[in-house]
């Protein structure tokens, strides 16, 4: 039995097509006062597996109001998006470490069961689960969808070393060159960001990144990666948060077209991570 999550009901109801599993059906509202109401209106089998990002506080007071609710079976949780990944440290004395805190807020519903991330922030995050927890990895369905652009001379970027291993994957799928954006400080306000190694004068690029948020990031680059030459601008995120007027601001910036997954559902989330979620949980 698969329970979707409020924000995560079309990848649930993907997964559930999929496998050929049942989809049961959730109500969600919320009170006057703001509280969140949940009921799974169905009865729970032996094995569920709930899917549910937690992009907002209230989605994850509603995660675990469905797993108190499943509490007596042995649980399967995909949480496509984890919010908080970013806060994976301590980075000032005071500060929580609030990914941990998430985890160990879920650890005693999964006593017998299993997690499942796409594309993690920080890997690191798995070790706060006391039970099976993997990291599935969405760029080679982003660089499928990518490929069937038909994009020329194209260059795989990432925006910063940290998404260097994802860039790698998604242009080893496309038989793409790949670099890395550097940043160089030139005064106390001004940076500029180029490609550490590859020319990209009318070369077509895409940039892949973990998650754009308020599209800062990617704005920047876009920016950058114009006044340098290059031809056509692509972006390819797997988690598309996009706060407030982040898709504005990327199309400001020249983006030629934005790629997304569902493990949000945006406009932009025209890849579906449902086949690599099945898989996992067909693995068991
Ligand atoms: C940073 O380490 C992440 O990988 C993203 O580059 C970042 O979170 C994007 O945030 P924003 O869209 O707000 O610049």
């Amino acid at each position: 039995m698969i329970i979707g999550g409020p924000s995560s009901q079309l990848l649930a109801g993907r997964v559930a097509a999929v496998l050929g599993e049942e989809l049961a059906l959730c109500e969600y509202r919320t009170f006057p006062d703001g509280e969140s109401y949940t009921q799974v209106v169905a009865s729970l089998e032996e094995r569920v597996i709930i899917i549910q990002s937690t992009p907002t506080d209230q989605d994850l007071v509603y995660l675990l109001q469905l797993l108190d609710i499943c509490q007596e079976s042995s649980i399967d949780l995909v949480v496509p998006y984890f919010g908080y990944a970013r806060q994976d440290k301590i980075f000032k004395p005071g500060e929580p470490m609030t990914a941990r805190a998430v985890a160990t807020a879920l650890n005693p519903f999964l006593r017998r069961g299993k997690v499942h991330l796409v594309n993690i922030h920080a890997p690191s995050i798995l070790s706060h689960f006391s039970c099976p927890a993997d990291n599935l990895d969405a760029t080679p369905l982003l660089a499928d969808k990518v490929a069937s652009l038909g994009l020329k001379d194209l260059v795989v970027i990432s925006p910063d070393k940290g998404a260097v291993a994802m860039a790698r994957t998604a242009a080893s799928v496309l038989g793409a060159d790949c670099d890395y954006l550097q940043k160089t400080r030139l005064s106390g306000t001004e940076v500029s960001m180029a490609p550490k190694e590859i020319d990209l004068r009318n070369r077509d690029v895409v940039i892949f990144d973990d998650m754009i948020a308020t599209g800062g990031t990617m704005a920047t680059a876009i920016e950058m990666l114009r006044a340098q030459g290059a031809a056509r601008v692509y972006l390819a995120a797997v988690h598309p948060v996009l706060t407030g007027s982040a898709v504005l601001k990327l199309y400001r910036s020249g983006v030629e077209g934005i790629l997304a997954t569902d493990t949000l559902d945006r406009g932009v989330s025209t890849v579906s991570v449902a086949p690599i979620i099945a898989k996992a949980l067909l693995k068991g």
